[in-house]
């Protein structure tokens, strides 16, 4: 192994892995799906799938990653028994993050429409807002297509600074500010009388609101919120430090990327609670139920909306970085490719797949681009969250629970886990991960 390969610092590791769980998925999603699905009994579900699958999941990725030490492809070869090198074509898993990206950067694109929004004046009634978000989605494609482009840049420019100056430094500063934007935001939402509605309406359950779309939804959600199946985790953990204890920075970035979706859900419903919104109004919860009660509180409004969005941007943008670097590390370690040219390539790519995704959801564009009922936008999340995403986490348990060498596994966590935590987490990637994914794929293809 080459030895001057730049290895993360063990904080930076923790933030970065942690900025690649915290996204849009966190901000934008958990509260919406958890809005339309009821509250508390949603966010149980959620939690305990996070604790007895993600976590085992997240941890498994890592020991892929910290014990190849390469790009996936490579990885999953170095790591599979003489016989059995097909596993290499698992690490191809990594396109997925591509495939997401080209709607991810186009509704990172839209956060910074209402950064911009938050000083050009933010709409006062919610007919106002819905109407200012409908033009931006359905009838301003050049305006999205050039939002897209920043986004597009911001992570290519992070990008061609590599592991150690590109995204460790990017998430050291960062995730710090992300946290801080949200702790100053909550300590704001605890003086209003929403504050104990938000509180009850998350984590008082009420169990008849539970059925079975809400429960695959809880499932697929932890795998989407926790970064699994795409190889992203897997490659940041390749250049951690040789003594890391993965188990500890699993449960961390599990810890976090939790907390920080509780907390942007309580701020948000708090809000609503505070200034007459409801909670389930679906993914216009952040971009028109939001701007209205911030457009409300006047100037101090516009500032709670700034640094809301940029706090949103952030956590998009971090978790943007991680799902393109598999891609360029592969095209670097495995083609041989410059990182310059593997960062230009793959960004060039997800860009123009991500403008026909604008053009899909727009006016006079949309014909060609809708298959079925299905826009391109909705045809690509749906293939990721119940196809590529399931077969992403399948690959990964069947991969670490039977196919690598179990002494190499315990090697990396027993010293670590200790010998009963080790066996009930063995037992979770054997035989409760597969099943609970494969469970989730079929329910996913039948529910939509
Ligand atoms: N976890 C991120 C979110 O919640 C999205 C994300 C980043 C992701 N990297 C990933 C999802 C890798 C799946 C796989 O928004």
């Amino acid at each position: 192994m080459n030895q001057e390969v730049a290895k993360f610092s063990r904080l930076g590791f923790v933030l970065s892995a942690t900025g690649a769980a915290v996204g849009l998925g966190n901000i934008w999603k958990f509260p919406y799906i958890t809005g339309v699905y009821g509250g508390g009994a949603f966010v149980m579900v959620y939690l305990v799938t996070i604790l007895l699958i993600g976590a085992s999941l997240l941890i498994a990725e890592m020991v892929i990653g910290k014990r190849g030490q390469k790009d996936c492809v490579s990885s999953f070869e170095e790591l599979a028994p003489p016989r059995r090198k097909g596993w290499k074509y698992a690490g191809f898993l990594f396109v997925t993050g591509l495939v997401i990206m080209t709607f991810y950067s186009v509704v990172i694109g839209w956060i910074f429409y209402y950064i911009y929004l938050s000083f050009a004046g933010l709409p006062t009634t919610i007919e106002d807002a819905k109407e200012v978000f409908d033009n931006l989605y359905g009838h301003a494609p050049f305006l999205q297509i050039s939002f897209h482009l920043i986004s597009v840049l911001f992570v290519a420019v992070v990008l061609l600074g590599g592991i150690k100056k590109g995204i460790e430094k990017t998430n050291l500063i960062l995730i710090p500010f992300l946290l801080f934007i949200l702790l100053g935001l909550l300590a704001y939402a605890t003086g209003f009388d929403g504050f104990g509605k938000a509180l009850a309406f998350m984590f008082a359950p009420d169990f008849s609101k539970l059925n079975s779309e809400a429960i695959i939804r809880a499932v697929g959600h932890s795998f989407f919120t926790l970064s699994i199946g795409i190889g992203s985790i897997m490659t940041y953990a390749a250049a951690l430090p040789k003594h890391s204890n993965l188990y500890k920075a699993g449960l961390m970035v599990a810890f976090m990327d939790t907390l920080i979706a509780l907390i942007a859900g309580l701020v948000i419903f708090s809000f609503l609670f505070e200034f007459g919104g409801t909670p389930d109004k679906g993914p216009g919860l952040v971009f028109v139920s939001l701007p209205v009660i911030f457009a409300k509180l006047g100037t101090a409004g516009s500032v709670i909306a700034l640094v809301f969005f940029l706090a949103m941007a952030v956590a998009g943008l971090t978790s943007a970085i991680s799902l393109v670097e598999p891609t360029v590390m592969y095209l670097e370690d495995r083609l041989g490719w410059l990182r310059k040219k593997a960062v230009f390539w793959s960004s060039l790519l997800y860009f123009v797949i991500g403008v026909l995704v604008i053009l899909s959801i727009s006016d006079g564009f949309k014909a060609p681009l809708t298959f079925g009922e299905k826009s391109l936008f909705d045809l690509l999340e749906f293939s990721v969250d119940s196809f590529l995403m399931p077969l992403g986490g399948i690959l990964i348990a069947l991969f670490v629970g039977y196919v690598m060498k179990r002494e190499i596994v315990e090697g990396e966590l027993l010293g670590h886990m200790g010998k009963w935590v080790f066996r009930i987490w063995y037992f979770s990637i054997r035989y409760i991960a597969p099943v609970a994914v494969l469970f989730l794929a079929y329910t996913a293809l039948n529910v939509e």
